[in-house]
Protein backbone atom coordinates (compact mmCIF):
# COMPACT_ATOMS: atom_id res chain seq x y z
CA UNK A 1 0.00 0.00 0.00
CA UNK A 2 1.22 3.46 -1.16
CA UNK A 3 0.72 6.72 1.14
CA UNK A 4 -1.38 8.48 -1.63
CA UNK A 5 -4.63 9.31 -1.59
CA UNK A 6 -4.17 10.61 -5.50
CA UNK A 7 -2.52 10.84 -7.90
CA UNK A 8 -1.42 13.95 -10.92
CA UNK A 9 -1.34 12.94 -14.58
CA UNK A 10 0.05 15.90 -16.04
CA UNK A 11 -1.25 15.51 -19.97
CA UNK A 12 0.42 18.21 -21.90
CA UNK A 13 -1.57 21.85 -20.82
CA UNK A 14 -4.21 19.63 -18.90
CA UNK A 15 -3.60 18.10 -15.40
CA UNK A 16 -6.32 15.79 -13.92
CA UNK A 17 -6.48 14.43 -10.24
CA UNK A 18 -7.31 10.71 -10.17
CA UNK A 19 -8.23 9.51 -6.59
CA UNK A 20 -6.32 6.36 -5.20
CA UNK A 21 -8.73 3.60 -4.06
CA UNK A 22 -7.34 1.86 -1.03
CA UNK A 23 -8.60 -2.17 -0.79
CA UNK A 24 -8.54 -4.12 2.54
CA UNK A 25 -5.47 -5.90 1.37
CA UNK A 26 -3.08 -5.77 -1.84
CA UNK A 27 -1.78 -2.70 -4.09
CA UNK A 28 -3.76 0.85 -4.08
CA UNK A 29 -5.78 1.51 -7.35
CA UNK A 30 -5.76 4.76 -9.11
CA UNK A 31 -9.33 4.94 -10.23
CA UNK A 32 -8.86 6.65 -14.01
CA UNK A 33 -12.70 6.81 -14.60
CA UNK A 34 -12.57 10.18 -14.98
CA UNK A 35 -9.29 10.42 -17.49
CA UNK A 36 -11.20 10.00 -20.88
CA UNK A 37 -13.62 12.59 -19.68
CA UNK A 38 -11.15 15.08 -18.39
CA UNK A 39 -8.17 14.51 -20.91
CA UNK A 40 -9.33 12.60 -24.06
CA UNK A 41 -7.05 10.02 -23.62
CA UNK A 42 -7.98 6.12 -22.67
CA UNK A 43 -4.76 3.86 -21.03
CA UNK A 44 -3.84 1.22 -23.16
CA UNK A 45 -2.83 -2.15 -20.93
CA UNK A 46 -2.55 -5.00 -22.98
CA UNK A 47 -3.80 -8.31 -20.71
CA UNK A 48 -5.16 -6.05 -17.86
CA UNK A 49 -1.66 -6.58 -16.47
CA UNK A 50 -2.09 -3.43 -14.18
CA UNK A 51 -5.85 -3.13 -13.95
CA UNK A 52 -8.45 -3.86 -11.82
CA UNK A 53 -11.89 -4.63 -13.67
CA UNK A 54 -14.18 -4.57 -10.46
CA UNK A 55 -13.85 -4.36 -6.99
CA UNK A 56 -14.79 -7.80 -5.26
CA UNK A 57 -14.83 -9.22 -1.73
CA UNK A 58 -14.53 -12.69 -2.53
CA UNK A 59 -10.64 -13.92 -3.24
CA UNK A 60 -7.15 -12.05 -2.18
CA UNK A 61 -4.01 -13.37 -4.07
CA UNK A 62 -0.97 -11.75 -2.60
CA UNK A 63 1.66 -13.17 -5.73
CA UNK A 64 5.24 -11.82 -4.11
CA UNK A 65 4.28 -14.08 -1.05
CA UNK A 66 1.85 -16.94 -2.38
CA UNK A 67 -1.19 -15.96 -0.05
CA UNK A 68 -4.61 -17.25 -1.40
CA UNK A 69 -7.57 -16.00 0.76
CA UNK A 70 -11.18 -17.04 0.14
CA UNK A 71 -13.20 -14.54 1.99
CA UNK A 72 -10.30 -13.91 4.75
CA UNK A 73 -9.43 -17.53 5.23
CA UNK A 74 -5.97 -19.22 3.87
CA UNK A 75 -6.46 -21.70 1.46
CA UNK A 76 -3.92 -23.67 3.69
CA UNK A 77 -6.46 -23.94 6.50
CA UNK A 78 -9.36 -24.72 4.54
CA UNK A 79 -7.50 -27.23 2.44
CA UNK A 80 -7.11 -28.81 5.91
CA UNK A 81 -10.25 -28.16 7.82
CA UNK A 82 -12.98 -27.85 5.11
CA UNK A 83 -14.83 -29.38 2.78
CA UNK A 84 -15.42 -28.47 -0.93
CA UNK A 85 -19.39 -27.73 -0.24
CA UNK A 86 -18.64 -26.11 2.86
CA UNK A 87 -15.83 -23.64 0.67
CA UNK A 88 -18.61 -23.41 -1.99
CA UNK A 89 -21.13 -21.84 0.65
CA UNK A 90 -18.24 -19.92 2.08
CA UNK A 91 -17.43 -18.01 -1.31
CA UNK A 92 -21.34 -17.96 -2.29
CA UNK A 93 -22.69 -16.52 1.13
CA UNK A 94 -19.52 -14.74 2.64
CA UNK A 95 -19.58 -16.29 5.91
CA UNK A 96 -18.47 -19.99 7.16
CA UNK A 97 -21.68 -21.94 7.43
CA UNK A 98 -22.87 -23.17 11.13
CA UNK A 99 -23.65 -27.28 10.88
CA UNK A 100 -27.71 -26.36 10.06
CA UNK A 101 -26.66 -24.27 7.57
CA UNK A 102 -24.41 -26.17 6.18
CA UNK A 103 -26.53 -29.31 6.05
CA UNK A 104 -29.05 -27.26 4.74
CA UNK A 105 -26.98 -26.20 1.70
CA UNK A 106 -25.72 -29.98 1.09
CA UNK A 107 -29.95 -31.34 0.69
CA UNK A 108 -30.39 -28.34 -1.50
CA UNK A 109 -27.38 -29.44 -3.63
CA UNK A 110 -28.80 -33.08 -3.42
CA UNK A 111 -31.83 -32.34 -4.60
CA UNK A 112 -30.86 -29.63 -7.77
CA UNK A 113 -28.75 -32.35 -8.64
CA UNK A 114 -30.36 -34.29 -11.52
CA UNK A 115 -30.91 -33.11 -14.76
CA UNK A 116 -33.93 -33.58 -17.38
CA UNK A 117 -33.59 -36.12 -19.96
CA UNK A 118 -33.10 -33.96 -22.53
CA UNK A 119 -29.57 -33.05 -21.12
CA UNK A 120 -29.05 -37.21 -21.95
CA UNK A 121 -30.25 -36.33 -25.83
CA UNK A 122 -28.04 -33.54 -26.01
CA UNK A 123 -25.14 -35.06 -24.79
CA UNK A 124 -26.05 -38.34 -27.06
CA UNK A 125 -25.37 -35.54 -30.13
CA UNK A 126 -21.90 -35.44 -29.64
CA UNK A 127 -19.33 -37.51 -31.00
CA UNK A 128 -17.86 -40.19 -28.53
CA UNK A 129 -14.50 -38.34 -29.26
CA UNK A 130 -15.43 -34.87 -28.81
CA UNK A 131 -13.49 -32.95 -26.35
CA UNK A 132 -15.70 -32.71 -23.00
CA UNK A 133 -15.39 -29.36 -22.45
CA UNK A 134 -17.13 -28.49 -25.70
CA UNK A 135 -19.96 -30.78 -24.39
CA UNK A 136 -19.79 -29.20 -21.29
CA UNK A 137 -20.40 -25.53 -22.50
CA UNK A 138 -22.95 -26.83 -24.47
CA UNK A 139 -25.35 -28.71 -21.73
CA UNK A 140 -24.80 -25.86 -19.10
CA UNK A 141 -26.25 -23.66 -21.99
CA UNK A 142 -28.82 -25.51 -22.25
CA UNK A 143 -29.55 -24.94 -18.64
CA UNK A 144 -30.87 -21.45 -19.69
CA UNK A 145 -33.52 -23.25 -21.86
CA UNK A 146 -35.03 -25.02 -19.21
CA UNK A 147 -34.85 -22.82 -16.63
CA UNK A 148 -35.73 -20.09 -18.89
CA UNK A 149 -39.13 -19.38 -16.81
CA UNK A 150 -36.84 -18.63 -13.52
CA UNK A 151 -34.14 -16.16 -14.89
CA UNK A 152 -35.56 -13.09 -13.57
CA UNK A 153 -31.66 -11.13 -12.75
CA UNK A 154 -33.82 -8.69 -10.43
CA UNK A 155 -34.98 -11.56 -7.68
CA UNK A 156 -32.42 -12.73 -5.07
CA UNK A 157 -34.22 -15.81 -4.81
CA UNK A 158 -33.78 -16.68 -8.42
CA UNK A 159 -30.31 -15.63 -9.10
CA UNK A 160 -29.41 -17.70 -5.55
CA UNK A 161 -31.67 -20.82 -7.02
CA UNK A 162 -29.32 -20.27 -10.28
CA UNK A 163 -26.34 -19.96 -8.79
CA UNK A 164 -26.99 -23.25 -6.46
CA UNK A 165 -28.35 -25.28 -9.44
CA UNK A 166 -24.83 -24.97 -11.83
CA UNK A 167 -23.07 -26.06 -8.10
CA UNK A 168 -25.43 -28.90 -8.15
CA UNK A 169 -25.72 -29.61 -11.64
CA UNK A 170 -22.00 -29.39 -13.14
CA UNK A 171 -20.61 -32.64 -11.20
CA UNK A 172 -24.32 -34.21 -12.80
CA UNK A 173 -23.66 -33.23 -16.43
CA UNK A 174 -19.67 -34.32 -16.35
CA UNK A 175 -20.36 -37.44 -15.06
CA UNK A 176 -22.76 -37.83 -18.21
CA UNK A 177 -20.25 -36.78 -20.53
CA UNK A 178 -17.77 -38.94 -19.04
CA UNK A 179 -20.30 -42.06 -19.54
CA UNK A 180 -21.23 -40.95 -23.12
CA UNK A 181 -17.44 -40.79 -23.89
CA UNK A 182 -17.03 -44.01 -22.39
CA UNK A 183 -20.15 -45.60 -23.94
CA UNK A 184 -21.55 -46.26 -20.57
CA UNK A 185 -25.52 -45.71 -20.28
CA UNK A 186 -27.14 -42.14 -18.67
CA UNK A 187 -27.35 -42.35 -15.19
CA UNK A 188 -29.17 -40.47 -11.89
CA UNK A 189 -27.18 -38.83 -9.29
CA UNK A 190 -27.58 -41.19 -6.01
CA UNK A 191 -29.03 -38.68 -3.95
CA UNK A 192 -28.21 -40.86 -0.22
CA UNK A 193 -24.03 -39.82 -1.20
CA UNK A 194 -22.15 -36.93 -0.13
CA UNK A 195 -21.24 -34.04 -3.18
CA UNK A 196 -17.98 -35.68 -4.05
CA UNK A 197 -18.96 -39.34 -3.60
CA UNK A 198 -22.47 -38.74 -5.58
CA UNK A 199 -20.22 -37.58 -8.40
CA UNK A 200 -17.59 -40.18 -8.00
CA UNK A 201 -19.99 -42.97 -8.16
CA UNK A 202 -22.40 -41.39 -11.29
CA UNK A 203 -18.79 -41.06 -13.02
CA UNK A 204 -17.60 -44.36 -12.51
CA UNK A 205 -20.55 -47.11 -11.59
CA UNK A 206 -20.72 -50.26 -13.35
CA UNK A 207 -24.12 -50.60 -15.89
CA UNK A 208 -25.37 -52.69 -13.08
CA UNK A 209 -24.61 -49.49 -10.59
CA UNK A 210 -21.76 -51.01 -8.91
CA UNK A 211 -19.45 -48.92 -7.73
CA UNK A 212 -16.74 -49.14 -4.33
CA UNK A 213 -16.65 -45.26 -3.30
CA UNK A 214 -12.87 -45.40 -2.16
CA UNK A 215 -12.63 -42.81 1.49
CA UNK A 216 -8.61 -41.94 -0.08
CA UNK A 217 -10.39 -41.09 -3.54
CA UNK A 218 -13.18 -38.68 -2.06
CA UNK A 219 -10.83 -36.82 0.52
CA UNK A 220 -8.50 -36.22 -2.51
CA UNK A 221 -10.85 -34.77 -5.29
CA UNK A 222 -12.52 -32.64 -2.12
CA UNK A 223 -9.36 -30.93 -1.90
CA UNK A 224 -8.65 -30.34 -5.30
CA UNK A 225 -11.95 -29.01 -5.65
CA UNK A 226 -11.25 -26.12 -2.82
CA UNK A 227 -7.93 -26.00 -4.56
CA UNK A 228 -9.82 -24.96 -8.12
CA UNK A 229 -13.06 -23.26 -6.20
CA UNK A 230 -11.67 -19.28 -6.64
CA UNK A 231 -9.20 -17.34 -8.40
CA UNK A 232 -10.25 -14.21 -8.50
CA UNK A 233 -10.23 -12.18 -11.52
CA UNK A 234 -8.60 -15.04 -13.52
CA UNK A 235 -10.17 -15.17 -17.33
CA UNK A 236 -12.70 -17.46 -17.11
CA UNK A 237 -14.01 -15.61 -13.93
CA UNK A 238 -13.62 -12.26 -15.81
CA UNK A 239 -14.90 -14.10 -18.47
CA UNK A 240 -18.30 -14.87 -16.56
CA UNK A 241 -17.87 -11.21 -15.34
CA UNK A 242 -18.36 -9.81 -18.90
CA UNK A 243 -20.64 -12.20 -20.24
CA UNK A 244 -23.05 -11.00 -16.85
CA UNK A 245 -22.08 -7.74 -17.13
CA UNK A 246 -24.23 -7.71 -20.42
CA UNK A 247 -27.42 -9.16 -18.57
CA UNK A 248 -26.59 -12.30 -19.72
CA UNK A 249 -28.25 -15.06 -17.74
CA UNK A 250 -26.01 -16.93 -15.22
CA UNK A 251 -26.11 -20.35 -17.58
CA UNK A 252 -24.56 -18.72 -20.69
CA UNK A 253 -22.44 -16.84 -18.16
CA UNK A 254 -21.12 -19.80 -16.64
CA UNK A 255 -20.60 -21.45 -20.03
CA UNK A 256 -18.71 -18.99 -21.56
CA UNK A 257 -16.47 -19.34 -18.05
CA UNK A 258 -15.92 -23.25 -19.25
CA UNK A 259 -14.78 -22.32 -22.80
CA UNK A 260 -12.15 -19.63 -20.95
CA UNK A 261 -11.42 -22.09 -18.89
CA UNK A 262 -10.41 -24.73 -21.69
CA UNK A 263 -7.18 -22.78 -22.97
CA UNK A 264 -4.11 -24.24 -22.39
CA UNK A 265 -2.50 -20.93 -20.51
CA UNK A 266 -5.51 -21.23 -18.41
CA UNK A 267 -7.19 -24.36 -16.88
CA UNK A 268 -6.66 -26.35 -20.07
CA UNK A 269 -2.43 -26.56 -18.56
CA UNK A 270 -3.82 -29.56 -16.45
CA UNK A 271 -4.51 -31.75 -19.26
CA UNK A 272 -1.50 -29.91 -21.37
CA UNK A 273 1.00 -30.69 -18.55
CA UNK A 274 -0.16 -34.71 -18.76
CA UNK A 275 0.37 -34.82 -22.25
CA UNK A 276 4.14 -33.39 -21.79
CA UNK A 277 5.13 -35.56 -19.18
CA UNK A 278 3.93 -38.51 -21.14
CA UNK A 279 6.04 -36.44 -24.44
CA UNK A 280 9.39 -36.18 -22.38
CA UNK A 281 8.60 -39.94 -20.88
CA UNK A 282 11.61 -40.03 -19.24
CA UNK A 283 13.80 -38.38 -15.86
CA UNK A 284 16.73 -38.70 -18.53
CA UNK A 285 14.65 -36.56 -21.14
CA UNK A 286 14.50 -34.04 -18.78
CA UNK A 287 17.19 -32.17 -19.48
CA UNK A 288 16.36 -31.39 -23.44
CA UNK A 289 12.98 -30.84 -22.83
CA UNK A 290 13.86 -27.43 -19.86
CA UNK A 291 16.59 -26.35 -22.92
CA UNK A 292 13.89 -26.58 -25.35
CA UNK A 293 11.52 -23.98 -23.35
CA UNK A 294 13.83 -22.04 -23.07
CA UNK A 295 14.48 -21.52 -26.49
CA UNK A 296 11.53 -19.47 -27.83
CA UNK A 297 11.82 -20.55 -31.22
CA UNK A 298 10.69 -23.78 -30.24
CA UNK A 299 7.69 -22.51 -29.38
CA UNK A 300 7.88 -24.83 -26.48
CA UNK A 301 6.61 -24.13 -22.98
CA UNK A 302 6.61 -25.68 -19.71
CA UNK A 303 3.40 -26.26 -19.12
CA UNK A 304 2.51 -26.06 -15.42
CA UNK A 305 4.84 -23.68 -14.83
CA UNK A 306 4.93 -19.74 -14.76
CA UNK A 307 1.71 -17.66 -13.18
CA UNK A 308 0.21 -14.44 -14.07
CA UNK A 309 -0.10 -13.37 -10.49
CA UNK A 310 2.22 -15.72 -8.10
CA UNK A 311 6.00 -14.51 -8.55
CA UNK A 312 7.22 -17.01 -5.76
CA UNK A 313 5.15 -19.75 -5.37
CA UNK A 314 1.43 -21.06 -5.65
CA UNK A 315 0.17 -22.03 -2.73
CA UNK A 316 -2.21 -24.38 -4.23
CA UNK A 317 1.11 -26.20 -5.96
CA UNK A 318 2.71 -26.55 -2.82
CA UNK A 319 -0.51 -28.03 -1.17
CA UNK A 320 -0.64 -30.19 -4.25
CA UNK A 321 3.16 -31.62 -4.58
CA UNK A 322 2.37 -33.04 -1.16
CA UNK A 323 -0.61 -34.50 -1.69
CA UNK A 324 0.66 -36.05 -4.98
CA UNK A 325 2.79 -38.33 -3.29
CA UNK A 326 0.29 -39.27 -0.54
CA UNK A 327 -2.40 -40.20 -2.81
CA UNK A 328 -0.16 -42.22 -5.06
CA UNK A 329 1.08 -44.29 -1.62
CA UNK A 330 -2.95 -44.34 -0.67
CA UNK A 331 -4.19 -45.91 -3.75
CA UNK A 332 -1.18 -47.73 -4.15
CA UNK A 333 -0.06 -46.22 -7.75
CA UNK A 334 3.07 -46.09 -8.98
CA UNK A 335 3.27 -43.92 -12.18
CA UNK A 336 6.97 -42.99 -13.46
CA UNK A 337 4.80 -39.46 -14.37
CA UNK A 338 5.52 -38.77 -11.08
CA UNK A 339 9.74 -39.13 -10.73
CA UNK A 340 9.76 -36.98 -14.27
CA UNK A 341 7.25 -34.60 -12.91
CA UNK A 342 9.50 -34.12 -9.52
CA UNK A 343 13.14 -34.14 -11.91
CA UNK A 344 11.45 -31.20 -14.43
CA UNK A 345 10.71 -29.20 -11.49
CA UNK A 346 13.45 -29.17 -9.67
CA UNK A 347 15.65 -28.77 -12.98
CA UNK A 348 13.68 -25.58 -13.48
CA UNK A 349 13.51 -24.50 -10.00
CA UNK A 350 17.43 -24.27 -10.70
CA UNK A 351 17.92 -22.82 -13.90
CA UNK A 352 18.85 -19.08 -14.81
CA UNK A 353 16.03 -19.02 -17.24
CA UNK A 354 12.91 -19.81 -14.65
CA UNK A 355 14.36 -18.01 -11.33
CA UNK A 356 15.11 -14.87 -13.81
CA UNK A 357 11.60 -15.12 -14.54
CA UNK A 358 10.33 -15.99 -11.68
CA UNK A 359 8.44 -19.22 -13.22
CA UNK A 360 6.96 -21.32 -10.68
CA UNK A 361 4.96 -24.89 -10.94
CA UNK A 362 1.29 -23.56 -10.83
CA UNK A 363 -1.85 -25.29 -9.50
CA UNK A 364 -1.74 -27.65 -12.54
CA UNK A 365 1.43 -29.13 -12.05
CA UNK A 366 0.79 -31.59 -10.33
CA UNK A 367 -2.86 -32.34 -10.69
CA UNK A 368 -3.34 -34.08 -13.64
CA UNK A 369 -1.27 -36.59 -11.86
CA UNK A 370 -3.78 -37.51 -9.25
CA UNK A 371 -6.14 -36.98 -11.28
CA UNK A 372 -4.68 -39.75 -13.58
CA UNK A 373 -4.20 -42.01 -10.37
CA UNK A 374 -8.00 -41.45 -10.11
CA UNK A 375 -8.59 -42.83 -13.21
CA UNK A 376 -9.71 -39.48 -14.74
CA UNK A 377 -8.94 -39.21 -18.40
CA UNK A 378 -7.05 -37.01 -19.39
CA UNK A 379 -9.28 -35.07 -21.53
CA UNK A 380 -11.49 -34.82 -18.26
CA UNK A 381 -9.29 -32.83 -16.67
CA UNK A 382 -10.21 -29.50 -17.38
CA UNK A 383 -13.52 -30.47 -16.63
CA UNK A 384 -13.07 -31.69 -13.10
CA UNK A 385 -11.18 -27.77 -12.95
CA UNK A 386 -14.39 -26.37 -13.55
CA UNK A 387 -16.89 -28.72 -11.53
CA UNK A 388 -14.44 -26.82 -8.41
CA UNK A 389 -14.60 -23.49 -9.82
CA UNK A 390 -18.74 -23.53 -10.72
CA UNK A 391 -17.90 -22.18 -6.87
CA UNK A 392 -16.03 -19.26 -7.72
CA UNK A 393 -18.00 -18.42 -11.20
CA UNK A 394 -21.66 -18.26 -9.51
CA UNK A 395 -20.08 -16.57 -6.52
CA UNK A 396 -18.50 -13.30 -8.84
CA UNK A 397 -22.23 -13.68 -10.77
CA UNK A 398 -23.55 -12.99 -7.63
CA UNK A 399 -21.71 -10.54 -6.55
CA UNK A 400 -21.41 -8.83 -9.61
CA UNK A 401 -25.70 -8.57 -9.68
CA UNK A 402 -25.98 -6.48 -6.91
CA UNK A 403 -22.62 -4.13 -7.67
CA UNK A 404 -24.10 -0.53 -7.40
CA UNK A 405 -20.82 0.30 -9.65
CA UNK A 406 -21.30 -2.45 -12.66
CA UNK A 407 -21.47 -1.52 -16.31
CA UNK A 408 -21.51 -3.56 -19.32
CA UNK A 409 -17.65 -4.74 -19.59
CA UNK A 410 -16.56 -2.34 -22.81
CA UNK A 411 -12.56 -2.05 -23.50
CA UNK A 412 -11.54 0.53 -25.47
CA UNK A 413 -8.74 -0.39 -28.25
CA UNK A 414 -5.29 1.44 -29.69
CA UNK A 415 -6.44 1.05 -33.55
CA UNK A 416 -3.90 0.67 -35.53
CA UNK A 417 -5.35 -0.19 -39.40
CA UNK A 418 -5.94 2.39 -41.86
CA UNK A 419 -6.87 6.10 -41.80
CA UNK A 420 -10.43 6.37 -43.68
CA UNK A 421 -9.74 5.49 -47.46
CA UNK A 422 -12.59 6.07 -50.78
CA UNK A 423 -13.51 2.47 -52.32
CA UNK A 424 -12.39 1.77 -55.28
CA UNK A 425 -10.70 -1.53 -57.26
N1 LIG B 1 7.85 -22.01 -19.94
C1 LIG B 1 8.86 -21.27 -20.46
N2 LIG B 1 8.89 -19.92 -20.46
C2 LIG B 1 7.86 -19.28 -19.90
C3 LIG B 1 6.77 -19.96 -19.33
C4 LIG B 1 6.80 -21.38 -19.34
N3 LIG B 1 5.80 -22.09 -18.80
N4 LIG B 1 5.89 -19.08 -18.83
C5 LIG B 1 6.38 -17.86 -19.09
N5 LIG B 1 7.59 -17.98 -19.72
C6 LIG B 1 8.48 -16.87 -20.09
C7 LIG B 1 7.97 -16.10 -21.31
O1 LIG B 1 8.48 -16.61 -22.51
C8 LIG B 1 8.47 -14.71 -21.00
O2 LIG B 1 9.85 -14.67 -21.29
P1 LIG B 1 10.54 -13.27 -21.79
O3 LIG B 1 10.35 -12.30 -20.67
O4 LIG B 1 11.95 -13.63 -22.06
O5 LIG B 1 9.78 -12.89 -23.03
C9 LIG B 1 8.35 -14.60 -19.48
O6 LIG B 1 8.46 -15.96 -19.00
C10 LIG B 1 7.02 -14.01 -19.01
O7 LIG B 1 5.96 -14.75 -19.61
P2 LIG B 1 4.57 -14.14 -20.04
O8 LIG B 1 3.93 -15.04 -21.05
O9 LIG B 1 4.73 -12.70 -20.41
O10 LIG B 1 3.79 -14.21 -18.66
P3 LIG B 1 2.22 -14.13 -18.48
O11 LIG B 1 1.99 -13.62 -17.11
O12 LIG B 1 1.59 -13.36 -19.60
O13 LIG B 1 1.73 -15.64 -18.62
C11 LIG B 1 1.17 -17.89 -18.12
C12 LIG B 1 1.42 -16.47 -17.56
C13 LIG B 1 0.14 -17.82 -19.26
C14 LIG B 1 0.61 -18.76 -17.02
C15 LIG B 1 2.52 -18.46 -18.65
O14 LIG B 1 3.46 -18.55 -17.59
C16 LIG B 1 2.35 -19.82 -19.33
O15 LIG B 1 2.06 -19.89 -20.53
N6 LIG B 1 2.51 -20.95 -18.56
C17 LIG B 1 2.29 -22.26 -19.10
C18 LIG B 1 0.80 -22.58 -19.14
C19 LIG B 1 0.22 -22.83 -17.75
O16 LIG B 1 0.77 -23.57 -16.94
N7 LIG B 1 -0.94 -22.20 -17.51
C20 LIG B 1 -1.68 -22.39 -16.25
C21 LIG B 1 -1.69 -21.12 -15.46
S1 LIG B 1 -2.47 -21.39 -13.91
C22 LIG B 1 -4.10 -21.47 -14.26
O17 LIG B 1 -4.64 -20.82 -15.10
C23 LIG B 1 -4.85 -22.43 -13.52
Amino acid sequence: MSDLDQVTLNAGDKSVVLPVLKPTLGNDCVDISKLTKETGLFTYDSGYTATASCKSAITFIDGDEGVLLYRGYPIEQLSEKSSFVEVAYLLVNGELPDAAQLKAFEAELTAESTVDASINTLIGSFAKDAHPMAILAASIAQLSAKYHASLDLADEVQRRQAALRLIAKVPTLSALIYRHSQGLPANQPDASLDYVSRFLKQTFESADGQYEISPAVVKALDLLFILHADHEQNASTSTVRLVGSTGANPYASVAAGVTALWGPAHGGANEAVLKMLEEIGSADNVESAVLKAKDKASGFRLMGFGHRVYKNFDPRAKIIGVMTKQVLEELGVQDPLLDVAVKLEQAALQDEYFVARKLYPNVDFYSGIIYKALQIPTEMFTVMFALGRTAGWVAHWLEQQVDPEMKIGRPRQVYTGYDVRNYSK
